[in-house]
Parts: C-alpha cells; structure tokens; sequence
C-alpha cells in the first residue's frame, strides 16, 4: 500500500507556502541575470532527451524544498511498491502494472505470488505471429484475400492509446490502413465502414472489461453489417478482441483462438504496451511496437534509479505541483512542435485526468487542496495560430511543455528549421516577454509618432514570466515515443503519490454510465421516469421532436 501522507501537512508544505510569498514577484529572466550556470542547473540530458526547465519560477531553493516534499512523501519507499506489484489500486484491491509489460523476458515480477513475465511474453509472442501474418498476407479473409484495413473497435484507453501511437508512427507505418471507431455516435461508425471491403477488413474490438456500451454497439454494428455480406463462419476469420473477459468474449462469438488477453493489473488508460496495443503491431510491424515498450523500459529505469534532481518524471511533476499548488495554476498545456503528435495531448487528458481528478484521499477525507491539472493543447505552430495570445497576454497562469525533435523524418530541412525556429522563439518569448523601452523603440523605428504610440503601448507590452519545460529529443522514433509516454505516466504516479489520492481507479466515470443507462429506457419507451425538471423537459422536447 502506498503511504498516506496528507501533503499540507508535511514540514516542507510550509516552508513551500512562505518561499512561495518571498518569492512569488519574482520575473524568471532575472534568475537568469544573477545566474549564469542556470540553464545548465537546470537542464537534464539522459539518453536522446534533453529537458530544460529553467524557463521556470524556480530558484535552487525552490527546488530543494520541492525535493524535501518528495522525500517527505516517501516517494522512493513508494516508487518501489508500485514497480514491485503491491496493490496500490488500493479501491479495487490491484496491482498497478503496465511497467512489467516492458520488462525484459528474464525478469521476474510477481501478483498473488505468480510470476507474470512468462504469461506476457506468450501474449507478445501471439502479437507478433498475428501481426506478421496479417501484414505479410499469409493470413487472409473469408475469401481468400489479404487484409488491406484494420479496424480498431475501442474507447477511452481502448482507443486513445493505440490511436495516438498509430498517429505519432505514421512515418513507420506499413499497407494496411487502420481506422479507430470509439463513440457511439452511429454517425461516427458509419463514417468509418461506409468504405470498407468487408472481404479484406480486420476488426479488433478492444474492451478490457467487454462490457462498454460504446464498444459493444459499435462491435455489434459492425458484425451486423459484415454479416450482411458474409456467413456466420466468416466471423472468426475477421473479428479478433482483446479482453480481460473471455466469458463476455466467447458470448459475443470470438473464437478463443482469436483472443488476445489482458489482465486486471493494467490500468486501461495504461494498456496500449499490453495486447490492447495490437493495432500499433499491425500498423507498424511488431519490431517497432517491441521498441515502443523498449523505450518505455528505459524510461522505468530512469525514473526507477535517477537521483530525484536528474529524474525527469520527478522534476516536472514537482513542478507542476508547485504551480498547481502553489501558483494555483488550473491547467497545462502540452505544446508538441510535430504534426504526427496531434493527438497527444487527448491522449495525455485521459492518463493525467481519469487518474489523478480526484477529491478524496487516501485516508478516505475531502482534500483541502488542489489535485489534478486540466490538460490540453494542439501541436505548434497551429496553437500559436489559435490560442497562444492567451498563454502570452491572458490574465490565466499557463504552465506549458514544449516537445520537440532536433531532426525531422522527411528531412524537409527549411521547414524544420522553420517549426523549431518557432519552438525555440515562443519559449523565450514567453520568458521574456516585451518591455515598454522595446516597444517603444520598436514603434518609433517604424515611424510612428509619441501619442499614437502612447496609445499604443499597454497593448504591445508582453509582461512574459510565463513558465516553460522544452522537452527536446533526437528523433520521433518507436523507442523515443515510448520514453515519452513513459515520462508522462511516471510523472502522474508522482503527483498521485504526493497529493495522497488513488490514481487507479475511475469512479467518477461510473455516474454517467448509470444514469446514460437509466436514460435510455426513457427514451425507447413511453414513460419518462422522475428527473430533475431540466432534464425531464429535454427529455420531452427530444421525444416529441423525433416523432
Ligand atoms: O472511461 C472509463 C473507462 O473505464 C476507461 O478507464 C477505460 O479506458 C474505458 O472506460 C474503456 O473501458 P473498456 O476497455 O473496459 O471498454
């Protein structure tokens, strides 16, 4: 069991609050000016990342405190206890394990006294035959030809995983053309099979409980439709699923030989380096899925042995929480300078926010203080083009992570000279910001006279002091991303361990479910039962409306 420390209690909460006062006018570039070792301070390079977090409000002092709160919190003690599989799914009584799922064939990680390495090598291994089936065409469809589309039938992290590394990958991808169905919008898998050849499509439905209604239906759809063009039989050479639940499975009518299995210690927004990551295997081949866990490995590693001041998941979750706690910044913004991480930050909200948007601690009392962030962002430079003006001159506090790459894939050089010119030009701008002796000479240099630019002046004034990480990485590689992944996910346990909440779990979700479920009898039948007066007018009004 993790320790329950309530952090606010803690000697160093304190001393962080009053450092906080003592320090909290103060403009990040004159750190810089007193201190001309700091970028270097500042700055950890471990394998093909190098990350910056001198654009920060923090002093050496600031760190030091918020490596006594670390140690206060027993982060080590606690960092052991999840990599050594105790229950620190304390509310559902698991192991948090998706880090064993990287682990190399000849370690030995133990549940309920098994070890579990073998029985996930076996897994891996049946990835690998399937994927390389699929993609080399030896294994085909009902009608004798090769699968040329991939259809992933999932949501929440039975999506969002794999969908996201599909994206990020693209450049290692081969043929095969995978699609990912997740709402239960009919719009949305319509859309997806309105041009598809049901004779050499592949669906994976991926549920971990297989009893999401989202992916149920949509599998369910699915199967009628592919039905409509084929027999009964053709089912099991088309639909494979990946579950902890093979009962639900073999209800649903998958062949047990077309079961991938999972397991109750992997979280689901944690699950894409399990089987729920087969179709980052058949859109990539498994050798790069293989790296992608590699790279995670060495992420484990890192965060595993790195003295807590070199740990990169450590030193940006302390940093958030100084921020989060201290700054009262509501959000983060995760900036990744590439198109092919579009849909990390979607990705990132699930993992960040399914797990540490809590209000409980572990104790089982109301937290008096903040928890976890809002997270969002958009790939540079389209967010500069969107919603950079209000990191820049808002009135919101944006702590914001810059992600980018020193080589590009396509080696278009001018653009990428281009994009990072831009990387680096935004951090530093938000450092810095604009002085009013810069506008001014800016505004006269272009000719314009004292009272216009008088007028002029407080809009063109840039305070800056904005907080940046720029997290800076040789290359968009499997292996890279999956340090990356890595890297956010350690840093969610850290924050999870110091706030004393359980990350694991995800009850908040279960609320709408049960209503959603409630709901839906009110809408196929006659009656509406009792519900607030809001809800049972729209209710009304979408009834009588569809008539
Ligand atoms: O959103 C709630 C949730 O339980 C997620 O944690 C999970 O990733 C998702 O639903 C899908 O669940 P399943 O894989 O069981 O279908």
């Amino acid at each position: 069991m993790l320790t329950n420390i309530n952090p606010t209690e803690t000697e160093v909460w304190n001393k962080l609050q009053e450092h906080f006062y003592a320090t909290k006018s103060f403009a990040i570039k004159e750190y810089f000016k007193k201190d001309a070792e700091r970028a270097d301070r500042f700055t950890i390079q471990w394998q093909d990342f190098y990350v910056d977090y001198s654009k920060n409000n923090i002093s050496q002092e600031t760190m030091d405190l918020l490596l006594e709160l670390a140690a206060e919190v027993n982060l080590k003690e606690n960092i052991q206890k999840y990599f050594d599989g105790e229950s620190i799914n304390q509310t559902e009584n698991r192991a948090v394990l998706h880090t064993a799922l990287r682990e190399k064939e000849n370690a030995e990680v133990f549940v309920d006294g098994k070890n579990i390495i073998p029985e996930i090598y076996e897994v891996k291994q049946k990835i690998k035959n399937f994927s390389e089936a699929i993609i080399s065409g030896s294994k085909k469809g009902h009608t004798e030809k090769a699968f040329t589309d991939v259809v992933n039938i999932g949501i929440g992290g039975s999506d969002l995983g794999p969908a996201m590394v599909t994206e990020a990958l693209q450049y290692y991808k081969n043929h095969l053309n995978v699609h990912f169905v997740s709402n239960v919008d009919g719009d949305h898998v319509q859309e997806v099979i309105k041009n598809l050849n049901p004779e050499t499509t592949l669906f994976v439905i991926v549920s971990k409980t297989f009893t999401t209604q989202e992916t149920l239906s949509n599998a369910m759809t699915i199967r009628k439709w592919f039905m409509s063009h084929a027999s009964e039989e053709a089912v099991a050479k088309h639909f494979v699923a990946v579950s902890t639940n093979l009962e639900k499975i073999s209800e649903f009518g998958i062949a047990s030989e077309n079961v991938f299995p999972m397991w109750n210690w992997v979280g689901g927004r944690f699950s894409l380096w399990s089987a729920v990551g087969l179709s980052i295997s058949l859109a990539t081949g498994y050798d790069n899925f293989d790296k992608l866990l590699a790279g995670a490995h060495n992420m484990d590693n890192h965060f595993k042995t790195a003295s807590f001041d070199q740990n990169i998941p450590v030193v940006l979750a302390l940093l958030s929480v100084w921020y989060n706690n201290f700054y009262g910044a509501e959000s983060e913004a995760i900036i990744p300078y590439t198109q092919y991480l579009q849909r990390f930050s979607a990705y990132l909200q699930q993992g960040i926010m399914e797990s540490n948007g809590k209000s409980v601690d572990r104790n089982g009392n109301r937290v008096n203080y903040q928890t976890g962030t809002l997270i969002w962002g958009e790939p540079g430079t389209n967010s500069q083009h969107a919603f950079f003006q209000l990191i820049h001159q808002g009135t919101k506090l944006i702590p914001a992570d810059f992600i980018g790459y020193i080589h590009s894939l396509h080696h278009k050089e001018d653009h990428h000279e281009k994009l990072m010119a831009n990387f680096f030009a935004q951090t530093e701008a938000l450092l810095n910001g604009k002085t009013k002796e810069e506008v001014v000479a800016e505004l006269t240099a272009k000719g314009m006279s004292a009272s216009e630019i008088e007028k002029l002046l407080p809009y063109k004034i840039f305070q800056g002091n904005k907080p940046t990480n720029t997290i800076l990485i040789d290359k968009l590689t499997p292996k890279s991303l999956g340090a990356l992944i890595a890297l956010y996910e350690h840093k969610i346990f850290v924050q999870g361990v110091i706030w004393n909440i359980f990350s694991y779990d995800q009850w908040g979700v279960e609320l709408g479910k049960q209503l959603a479920t409630k709901i839906l009898t009110d809408i196929k039948s006659s009656e509406i039962a009792e519900h607030d007066s809001s809800t049972t007018n729209l209710l009304r009004f979408f009834k009588e409306n569809r008539k």
